[in-house]
């Protein structure tokens, strides 16, 4: 019995570790858009150089194909691999790895990042006094 408890919380514990690993992580992936060395880069550029905020990727998110520099990408992990080799002078990273699921969650996030509205504020007025 003992053992089988012992069995059974190690699965647990390691599909937590797991799920974790590869549960895609926007804060993570914005530390890597943020980050000169991804992909080994030697530009010295890290995304927010050319996309500051995100600018020019906002969209990204929802396409499919891409062209960038006059040369067509087939998906958003394309079009960021094209980027660090082109831009920020690094080798393509892994399209199924944890980085990459982050920065293309962070570029998701992107998606319709219009300027949120401000909810109306609700004037407090001390009456009576
Ligand atoms: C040296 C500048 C530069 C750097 C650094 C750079 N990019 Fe780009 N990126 C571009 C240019 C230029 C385009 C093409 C923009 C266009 O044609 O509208 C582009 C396009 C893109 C697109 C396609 C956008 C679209 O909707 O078509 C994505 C996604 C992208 N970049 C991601 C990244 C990521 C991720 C990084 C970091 C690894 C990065 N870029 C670094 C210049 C840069």
């Amino acid at each position: 019995m003992k053992g089988l408890k012992v069995v059974m919380l190690t699965i647990i514990a390691l599909g937590l570790i797991f799920s974790g690993a590869f549960a895609a992580d926007v804060a993570k992936g914005k530390a890597l858009f943020n980050d000169t060395k991804l992909g080994g880069g030697t530009s010295g550029k890290s995304c927010n150089s050319c996309h500051p905020d995100g600018k020019g990727v906002e969209k990204a998110g929802g396409k499919k194909e891409f062209n960038i520099m006059g040369k067509k990408q087939k998906g958003l992990e394309a079009a960021v691999n094209f980027c660090i080799e082109m831009a920020n002078k690094g080798k393509a990273i892994d399209p199924k790895s944890a980085d990459m699921a982050n920065i293309v969650a962070y570029i998701k996030s992107l998606k319709g990042m219009a300027p949120a509205k401000e909810a109306p504020k609700k004037k407090k007025s001390i009456e009576g006094c």
